[in-house]
């Protein structure tokens, strides 16, 4: 007769293509059915569109066939709930599991903001088109994703240390729309934090992961400068993101942002499009194009992806950032009008 003892036993010996433990200790066996020797077992996904899902079947009909007297073997699919899920992640000791893309929808677009270049303004436009989008009404998120050089929590003037509910970071709101997480919440500014690989990309999938998001309709992600870890990071964690180019029109922040997005192409990550930042100074009627001119728009170009606005360099921008005011609500009537014009081209450009 076959028992149910044989059957666990069986699939104790057969490992999760992904996870690489076997079934039973990862608590994934929802059930064994037996009748003579027709057996169905089981089998709770970590996510729905799992990709193993014929391996699984394979590989465990394989097994349980081994066992003397079984005619038929059948695997049944379901997907874990959330608090499974949570369990399974912190008896594996890490932020992310395989299959999690697949889970983190609780944003309607992910939009990763990068440059390739230092200091061209990433955390000036996210702050600011952040600011502007939650005041459009939409529920905005901003993960500040530099965790050496954090500048978010000053740029949006939101300070303070999250508490923790039920095991979840709950972020700090600016009004009501926004919410914001940035390792500057947890550490000291004047203290140096030296983060290695691995530690990295757990803080970052933490903050996907074990924060309170809530349902939002964007989440911005400020990048480090550069082509690093965290962009590869952030791809693997989430697949769907949309990638946000800013540049300088110089050649030199053109050509290393133009780096960043084929980097991203590589990763999958969909360029949606390049904003151009101190793009000239305006004095009177006067514009003088400092940095160059139309260097955004060539990139946008070569790169074959929207050009969306263009900032110019202005003193008030700068100190909006300083003073926790970002000018696009904050500002002038033209200020708030320009990145409302920029919002609205991002609104527009739904993947
Ligand atoms: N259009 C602008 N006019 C005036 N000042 C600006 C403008 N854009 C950015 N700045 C200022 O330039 C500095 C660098 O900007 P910011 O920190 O946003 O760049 P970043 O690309 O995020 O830098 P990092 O690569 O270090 O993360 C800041 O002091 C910011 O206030
Ligand atoms: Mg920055």
């Amino acid at each position: 007769m076959v028992t149910k003892e044989a059957v666990l036993h069986v699939l104790g010996g057969i490992e999760d293509p992904e996870l690489k433990k076997p079934f039973t200790e990862l608590e994934m066996v929802k059930f064994i059915d037996i009748d003579g020797g027709d057996v169905t077992v089981g089998i709770t996904l970590t996510a729905s569109g799992c990709p193993m899902k014929e391996k699984i079947t394979r590989d465990i009909t394989e097994g349980v066939k081994s066992i003397e007297g079984v005619n038929s073997v059948k695997v049944e699919f379901d997907v874990m709930s959330d608090e499974q899920r949570d369990r399974l992640k912190k008896k594996l000791g890490h932020g992310t599991m395989p299959g999690q893309a697949a889970v983190l929808t609780f944003a309607k677009r992910f939009i990763a903001v990068s440059s390739g270049k230092g200091g061209v303004g990433k955390s000036t436009v996210t702050t600011n088109l952040a600011a502007a989008l939650a005041h459009r009404g939409h529920k905005v998120g901003v993960l500040d994703a530099d965790v050496y050089g954090f500048s978010v929590p000053r740029m949006l003037g939101v300070e303070g240390e999250p508490i923790v509910e039920d095991d979840k970071i709950i972020p700090l709101k600016k009004g009501d729309n926004l919410s914001v997480i940035s390792m500057g919440f947890f550490v000291n500014e004047d203290e140096p934090v030296i983060w290695r690989g691995p530690l990295l990309h757990k803080a970052i999938n933490q903050f996907l992961s074990d924060v309170k998001w809530g349902d939002l309709d964007y989440l911005f992600l400020d990048l480090p400068p550069g082509t690093g870890d965290v962009t590869l990071t952030i791809a693997q964690a989430l697949p769907s993101a949309e990638l946000l180019v800013v540049t300088t029109p110089q050649q030199t922040a053109t050509h290393v942002a133009g780096r960043v997005a084929r980097l991203a192409e590589k990763t999958n990550l969909k360029v949606i499009g390049v904003i151009e930042n101190m793009s000239y100074y305006q004095t009177g009627d006067d514009r003088d194009y400092i940095f160059g001119k139309d260097g955004g728009k060539q990139l946008a170009a070569n790169l074959n992806t929207n050009f969306l606005g263009e900032i110019p360099l202005m003193k008030t921008l700068r100190e909006g950032a300083d003073n926790g005011k970002p000018v696009s609500i904050h500002g002038s009537p033209e200020q708030i009008e320009l990145f409302n014009t920029i919002a609205s081209n991002i609104e527009r450009l739904r993947p």
